[in-house]
């Protein structure tokens, strides 16, 4: 099945984004770096389960940003799974003789395509139970926060391409349901590339709002960009959120960063438990 651009959404859906896989639904073409954030959430899946199993509960998953659900890294051949059939697995499987898999998954997507593609994907992988929303994180967040169990320890895994998909209203939204950690790709190469342009700034208004009057616009670029991100962190410890000093830094092959993650939970265990994960292909840690 090929997304044809005469199709809804088709101006934001590229035709080389995206080609069929064997199982008849798309799958994203996307660079190797995308395996370093998989790689995170599966381990931080795996490492948490203990803190999901004491608190008990429901616990879910939740993935605004849901893509297809299966990729193929440029230049090579076959598939990898995307980010929810990730942990998902890493959450079903057994470890020391524990597993605590997520009871629900919440997936969501500006692509209907994209959502109905991961849909199918994981129903034929796992018994969990999938709930799906079409729509801009904005909107759908609502949606998710309804349906959250209130005893459980959920986790939001927040994948956007650029900053202005993730606006602050949606972590807002995220910070008053119970227990949401989150760990959320930060779009580094939008903010390395857009952030000067001084015709773009009001695009990250509502990403960090008030951040043109926290940071000193005069100062030289990469004091810009440190600054930007410094309100951000605390932008999210305003909501009551402890922010990992932990950001992972993924860069590309000509050591350019491309996405930074960053974990933050409302309890620290959250922080401790990211800072037992070992880095993959030397990706470096920042310091806030
Ligand atoms: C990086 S991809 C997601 C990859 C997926 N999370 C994974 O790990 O396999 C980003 C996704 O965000 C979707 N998207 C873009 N803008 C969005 C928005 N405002 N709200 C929700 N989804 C959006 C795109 O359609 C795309 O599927």
């Amino acid at each position: 099945m090929k997304i044809k651009p005469g199709q809804p959404e088709a101006g934001r859906v590229l035709e080389d984004h995206y080609e069929p896989d064997e199982d008849g639904y798309p799958r994203e073409i996307v660079g190797p770096w995308v395996l370093d954030k998989h790689h995170f959430l599966r381990h931080y899946v795996t490492a948490s389960r203990g803190a999901r199993g004491n608190m008990g509960g429901s616990h879910c998953l939740i993935d605004l940003y849901c893509g297809p659900g299966k990729a193929r890294i440029r230049e090579t051949q076959g598939s990898v799974p995307g980010g929810t059939l990730t942990a998902i697995d890493a959450a079903s499987r057994s470890t020391r003789g524990q597993a605590v898999p997520f009871s629900r998954v919440f997936i969501a997507d500006l692509l209907e395509e994209n959502v109905r593609a991961c849909r199918a994907r994981l129903s034929a992988r796992s018994d969990v139970q999938v709930t799906s929303f079409v729509g801009g994180a904005e909107t759908t967040v609502h949606q998710v926060v309804g349906n959250l169990p209130r005893r459980g320890i959920h986790l939001a895994y927040l994948d956007p391409y650029a900053l202005p998909q993730l606006p602050f209203s949606v972590l807002r939204a995220l910070a008053a349901a119970p227990k949401v950690d989150l760990l959320i790709h930060f779009a580094a190469s939008d903010m390395v590339r857009n952030l000067e342009r001084r015709d773009l700034w009001s695009r990250f208004d509502a990403v960090a709002p008030g951040w043109q009057d926290s940071c000193n616009t005069n100062r030289g670029k990469s004091v810009v960009r440190q600054q930007f991100f410094t309100h951000w962190t605390g932008l999210l410890e305003g909501l009551g959120y402890h922010v990992s000093d932990r950001v992972v830094s993924v860069k590309n092959t000509r050591r350019r960063e491309i996405y930074r993650l960053v974990l933050a939970s409302k309890h620290k265990l959250g922080d401790n438990i990211w800072r037992t994960l070992n880095d993959r292909s030397g990706q470096k840690g920042l310091s806030l």
